[in-house]
């Protein structure tokens, strides 16, 4: 096998750890994507009440029907959080004095051009590392930052979050960056896990900038989760596409019918899918199967919507410190940027 140079991105310890099958993108080596998934789905929708954890929703039709998302005009989140982004990339880029960006749950990474652009014009230099299970989204950046920023060096991580942050070298200066409020898509286990985590893959001199959408009228928020051209519906239910691929299930897309609303006590939109009539739901490869009963809901995601204050006290606790927070002229959608905290 021809031997592949580690980048500097990654810890010195990590080199047998990756491989690139595509030029400048990289995956742990034996990772295999798919078998946690399995595990995962068949758990969780054996609990009570059914549920999905959110990462299943990006195969490469999701991660093109979420980009469709992006675009509507009910779904207000991308083109602020772009305009915070575009207005403060120079003051965000002045206070971090990093060499490295990487770029969690990266997508297309659209929103990141402003960063890079103030890294290259700042500094003259730029490291970019974007971290995301889905394939599609990081060819798709790799070409545009080929064409439009050939200066720019890309490494791109096909990994989960976790996997993906932890290889990165503590001692290259970092800012990690966590946009379109993914982080609501965590719920309240899974988000302390995952800034514990990260905190403790952070090395002294890294940052962190960090996309919250906020608590506003559910006149706003609703409308961002049901549009009028039905494609959040389609992107929530593709989710059973890609459970049927990976399990050989028998979900059927006309048996079910997509649901949100804001739950004002838990501060979160919910996404659902309904059962429309009762059916057995069958995964012969593991010898299993469940009915789904008339009107039973699938809870498929949530995006839990922040206070900004509360948020940053939170983060504190967890030893990331912060040291600005960017907000549009209406106070709907924050950019935090954290520290981590020097002494603990
Ligand atoms: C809500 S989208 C945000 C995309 C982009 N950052 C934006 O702001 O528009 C979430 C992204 O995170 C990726 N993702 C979801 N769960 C992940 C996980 N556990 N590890 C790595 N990437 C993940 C998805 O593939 C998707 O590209």
């Amino acid at each position: 096998m021809k031997k592949q140079t580690l980048p500097t991105i990654f810890a010195a310890d990590q080199s047998p750890h990756w491989t690139s099958q595509h030029d400048g993108i990289w995956s742990r080596r034996g990772a295999d994507l798919d078998a946690v998934p399995t595990l995962s789905i068949l758990t969780t929708l054996w609990d009570q009440p059914r549920w999905l954890e959110a990462y299943h929703l990006y195969d490469d039709q999701g991660s093109e029907l979420f980009e469709e998302i992006c675009e509507l005009p009910e779904y207000y989140l991308t083109r602020t959080e772009n305009s915070i982004l575009e207005a403060q990339a120079k003051n965000i880029i002045a206070a971090a004095a990093v060499e490295c960006i990487v770029e969690l749950g990266a997508g297309y990474s659209k929103k990141t051009i402003h960063l890079l652009t103030e890294q290259l014009r700042q500094r003259g230099h730029c490291l970019f590392a974007p971290i995301d299970v889905s394939a599609a989204g990081l060819i798709a950046s790799q070409a545009a930052v080929r064409r439009d920023f050939p200066q720019i060096e890309f490494h791109g991580i096909h990994a989960r979050y976790d996997a993906g942050f932890a290889a990165v070298d503590k001692n290259l200066p970092t800012l990690f960056v966590f946009l379109g409020s993914t982080i609501g898509n965590f719920n309240q286990t899974d988000f302390p896990r995952f800034f514990r985590a990260l905190a403790e893959a952070m090395g002294p001199n890294d940052y962190l900038l960090l996309g919250a959408d906020r608590v506003k009228d559910k006149n706003i928020l609703q409308p961002a989760y049901n549009d009028s051209r039905g494609i959040t519906a389609a992107f929530i239910l593709n989710v059973f596409q890609n459970i049927n691929r990976l399990l050989g299930g028998n979900f059927a897309r006309e048996k079910m019918r997509y649901h949100s609303w804001f739950n004002p006590e838990w501060q979160q939109i919910e996404m659902y899918a309904v059962a429309k009539e009762n059916q057995t739901i069958r995964f012969p490869s593991a010898k299993a199967e469940f009915i789904w009963q008339r009107d039973e809901r699938i809870l498929v995601e949530i995006s839990r919507k922040f206070e900004a204050n509360r948020l940053q006290e939170q983060l504190s606790f967890i030893g990331l410190q912060p040291v600005a927070h960017y907000s549009d002229p209406q106070d709907w959608f924050s950019v935090l940027l954290l520290r981590k905290q020097a002494h603990r």
